[in-house]
This record gives C-alpha cells, sequence and structure tokens, in this order.
C-alpha cells in the first residue's frame, strides 16, 4: 500500500506529539517547526520553516506531494498573544493564510486547528453550531483563521480542541498538567483558579482523533474534548491524586487574582457528540488520561 504524507505544521507542539505518538501504519508525518533546533523523532521528520515566509511555504508544497495537511502552527499562548498582537497576527494569520493559499493550489485537504477560545464562555455547554464570541486577542485571532480556513477552502475540516494536557516534547511550552505536576514534585505551591472550567483534552485522544478525521476526510467543524468537567483547581487536584502527590500545596483562587493575564472565557465544556458518532472517538475521563500519563512517563523525551 502507498505511503501517504502528511504535513504537520506545529508538529513539535502538544498537539504534534500526541499525532505522533498515535499515527497509524502507512502514514508518513513531515512536521515543520519555526526555532532552529533538531529533534530526535523516529515518528516523524522534522524540518525548520518559518510558516510566515511564504516563498519558503509555496516552495515546500512544490518539493513535497502532500496527501493532506494538518495545520496546528502558530502562537498557541493566549497571553503571549495579549502582550505581542502584531507578532501573532503575523504568525497565526499571515502564517494561516501562506498554508491555506498553498494547500488551496496543491488540491490538499486541510484541517485547521483552532480553539475553544472562539467561545465567551457564557453559554456552555457548546456544540459545533453555537455562536462564536471571543474574548481575548488569541480568540479574535483564531476566530479569524476559521473564517479565512471555510471561505478559501472547499476541501476542510476544523478541528477544535479544548485545553489539552499530556507529555510535550522538552523543547515546547509546558502544559497545565505538567507545570502543576513539575510545582507538586518539587514541593511549591500552586494556585489554581475555581472559576474557569473546561472537559480538558488528553493530547493522545487529540492525535486519535485527528488520525480518524484524516482517514475519513471528514469536513466542517468538529469539537474534540475530554469526558470530565472540571476547572483547573479539581484539575490540579486529580493530578495530585493520580500521580500520588500532597495536593494540599494546591491553592484555590479567583481569576480576579490575576488582573493582568488575557481574559478568559468562564465555561466552554464542549459537547462532542460528532466527534463521538462521526470519528469513533470516545471521550477519555481525566482520569484515564493522567493514568495513561503516569504509566507513560517514558515518552516524555
Ligand atoms: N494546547 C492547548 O491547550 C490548545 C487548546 C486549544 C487549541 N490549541 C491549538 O492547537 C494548536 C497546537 O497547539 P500546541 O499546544 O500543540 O502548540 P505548542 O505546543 O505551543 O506548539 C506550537 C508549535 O507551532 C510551531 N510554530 C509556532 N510559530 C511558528 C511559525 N511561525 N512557523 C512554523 N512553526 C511555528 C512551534 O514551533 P517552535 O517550537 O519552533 O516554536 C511548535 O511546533 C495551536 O493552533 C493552538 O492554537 C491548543
Amino acid at each position: 500500500m502507498k505511503t501517504r504524507t502528511i504535513l504537520v505544521t506545529g508538529g513539535t507542539g502538544l498537539l504534534g506529539k500526541g499525532m505522533g505518538e498515535t499515527a497509524p501504519s502507512g502514514i508518513k508525518i513531515f512536521s515543520v517547526h519555526q526555532r532552529d533546533y533538531a529533534v530526535e523523532d523516529s515518528k516523524a521528520e522534522h524540518e525548520v520553516l518559518d510558516i510566515r515566509d511564504k516563498a519558503k511555504v509555496d516552495a515546500l508544497f512544490e518539493k513535497h506531494k502532500f496527501d493532506a495537511v494538518v495545520h496546528a502552527a502558530g502562537i498557541a499562548s493566549v497571553d503571549y498573544v495579549e502582550r505581542h498582537y502584531a507578532e501573532s497576527l503575523e504568525s497565526n494569520l499571515v502564517g494561516t493564510l501562506n498554508i491555506t493559499s498553498a494547500s488551496r493550489r496543491a488540491g490538499c485537504y486541510l484541517v485547521y486547528v483552532s480553539t475553544n477560545a472562539v467561545f465567551d464562555g457564557k453559554k456552555a455547554p457548546y456544540a459545533e453550531d453555537a455562536p462564536v464570541n471571543p474574548v481575548n486577542k488569541y480568540g479574535r485571532l483564531k476566530t479569524e483563521c476559521e473564517r479565512l480556513v471555510s471561505e478559501t477552502l472547499s476541501e476542510y475540516a476544523i478541528v477544535r480542541p479544548i485545553l489539552m494536557y499530556g507529555w510535550n516534547h522538552p523543547v515546547c511550552r509546558p502544559n497545565p498538567a505538567t507545570w502543576i505536576l513539575e510545582k507538586l514534585m518539587r514541593g511549591e505551591s500552586v494556585q489554581l483558579v475555581d472559576d474557569v472550567i473546561e472537559n480538558p483534552l488528553y493530547n493522545i485522544q487529540c492525535g486519535e482523533g485527528l488520525w480518524s478525521l484524516l482517514k475519513k476526510r471528514a469536513t466542517g467543524i468538529f469539537h474534540f474534548a475530554g469526558g470530565e468537567t472540571v476547572n483547573r483547581y479539581e484539575f490540579g487536584r486529580k493530578i495530585a491524586e493520580v500521580f500520588g502527590l500532597d495536593a494540599s500545596l494546591l491553592k484555590k483562587v479567583k481569576s480576579s487574582a490575576f488582573p493582568d493575564i488575557a481574559a478568559r472565557p468562564p465555561n466552554t465544556t464542549f459537547v462532542t457528540k460528532r466527534m463521538e458518532r462521526e470519528l469513533g472517538v470516545e471521550p477519555r475521563t481525566l482520569t484515564e488520561g493522567l493514568a495513561h500519563m503516569k504509566a507513560n512517563a517514558r515518552v516524555k523525551s
């Protein structure tokens, strides 16, 4: 059977790691990232390429024939986008324009990775057809990218992952689970809010969902989330419980304790029926995801 080559932009990120860990046989992942580092990875071929550079993106698509594209690259930190908006516009919006234009010319099916931050968090739970209304700059940029994708491509899907956790490549930013774990293991106290609520998504489940989507070449919007709704403080408690760490180090606070960070939508819990019925993906509970992380700690590096 012919090997299919999938371009994953931002393939060294948490989502890319989840895709690598769950890649089916007969697939080759070609991944691009921005900073100048090499990645030891038996699951994917990695290249340094800045998606803001249109000439380089076009040359990439001329050199390779991709069977599909998963576009996940960009600045994914809500607070970084709020503080560095011009840079984020280039990375997230110009980068997305470059990738979608090249995909359109090459006739590639594209999956755009968006976010729960397209919602204002006032009317959870959210199904795919709920009206968007972002409350911060990151959410506004991702909403604009969704529009760009849906108005310029004929064969595409938009996946909105909610708060993601799992083992990241050590080169990339920590996620709430690895950040809390490291603090607890060092015996440091951690302040966690109890007024931001999600059904967190394990990056391995996200990878499984993306592979199912790519296999079916499904179109439209899909919400990806886990099977348990928690606030961030409860999330921390679950981590302490599963990893056998000291939960008394966790301090419950309100979002108002952090006046300098970007606004967060309070409750963006997703409805995941499309993911379950059309992609055959069961939402994993936090206990399942964290227990899997604990049992697979070696895949961290
Ligand atoms: N993590 C979450 O909780 C979450 C939730 C909802 C949606 N999402 C979305 O899911 C996607 C993936 O998120 P993630 O958590 O996996 O991200 P991540 O861990 O922060 O990784 C970001 C990836 O994008 C690459 N990248 C950034 N700017 C680039 C550029 N100009 N050119 C090429 N590559 C670039 C990074 O490369 P370098 O390492 O070289 O910088 C890295 O590989 C993002 O679109 C994000 O908005 C994430």
